[in-house]
């Protein structure tokens, strides 16, 4: 057996000694108040083993690993027919690009980048009673964990200053591929990015990618189909520009943020997420990247 401790504690020594960690998102101005050392990292297997280093228990925004949790829901609620206004391209262009967009008539090339993420918020919005209460009670009940809760000032902050995800919206309002109105879905999509939870939260809501849909508590949340396409997206499009780099350096599906977090997995045998809120000039981290670089090749696991 793979002795996981051992591998998370020689990483955090080969990230205490990093010299360039990277910069912070400051493009969301209430980003820019986190400290740059820190550093967190957990993983958690199949079997439910719990191992970590750093500062694994510390919440941060968890900004686009939340794509997964919306299109989660999505999938769940409306199936295949989510296809017919996104993409399962990737785009090798950065997450908030609107060229494609405009070039493919307003059907974004994957659910992962910003503006086929907010097409997702949309029809969450159409559907849901209560959108934002909702889906923060779909993503607690993924948890186990009725703590987990949006960050006020994030959102606010990113509404503040997000006029590129305005630009987008209104793009896809024009192609008549956003149903409600632009404030309402940017204000649930600004709100489901401002979620904030630490490396151990995002680990143990990531366990149904490796266990068939099931979460911890043994509940269905997708069918094993949904699960093999969900990973398929992060696989291919979970980095942006980036996730030909990932693939090849790290071999996991997997998730990244602008607040610095990456989430990662290996079907079957465990998902792991690490936290360094430096980021690389592709908006993923930089000591996250690293970390998970070490990881699969120290233990020679991946999907490869
Ligand atoms: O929409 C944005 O720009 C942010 N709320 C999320 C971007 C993000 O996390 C990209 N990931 N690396």
């Amino acid at each position: 057996m793979v002795d996981f401790q051992s591998v998370l504690d020689a990483i955090k020594e080969t990230t205490d000694k990093a010299k360039d960690r990277g910069q912070i998102a400051d493009y969301i101005p209430e980003l820019a108040n986190v400290d740059m050392h820190k550093f967190g990292i957990h993983l958690l297997d199949l079997e439910q083993h719990n191992f970590s280093a750093g500062n694994s228990n510390e919440r941060f925004s968890i900004q686009s690993i939340s794509k997964v949790y919306t299109l989660s829901m999505a999938m769940g609620l409306i199936g295949e027919k989510l296809w017919e206004r996104v993409d399962v391209e990737p785009s090798g262009d950065p997450f908030n690009h609107l060229s494609l967009l405009e070039l493919e008539k307003g059907i974004p090339r994957n659910p992962l980048i910003n503006p086929g993420a907010i097409v997702v918020a949309d029809i969450l919005v159409s559907l849901l009673d209560h959108p934002k209460e909702d889906f923060l009670a779909f993503v607690r009940n993924i948890a186990g964990d009725n703590m987990i809760d949006y960050d006020e000032k994030i959102a606010a902050s990113e509404k503040l200053t997000g006029f590129h995800n305005y630009a987008a919206a209104n793009l896809l309002k024009s192609y008549n591929n956003l149903e409600n109105d632009v404030e309402t879905v940017l204000d649930f999509y600004f709100h489901q990015c401002s979620l904030t939870m630490s490396c151990a939260e995002l680990a143990n809501t990531f366990y149904m990618f490796i266990n068939n849909g099931k979460c911890r508590k043994n509940n269905t949340f997708l069918t094993k189909g949904q699960v093999k396409r969900i990973n398929a997206l992060m696989l291919t499009c979970g980095f942006y520009d980036e996730a030909g780099e990932f693939a090849f350096e790290v071999g996991l599906p997997g998730k990244s943020g602008v607040g610095g977090g990456i989430v990662a997995l290996l079907p079957n045998k465990f998902c792991v997420a690490a936290w360094s809120p430096g980021l690389n000039d592709k908006g993923n981290s930089k000591l996250g990247m690293l970390a998970l670089e070490k990881l699969t090749t120290e233990t020679e696991l991946s999907i490869f």
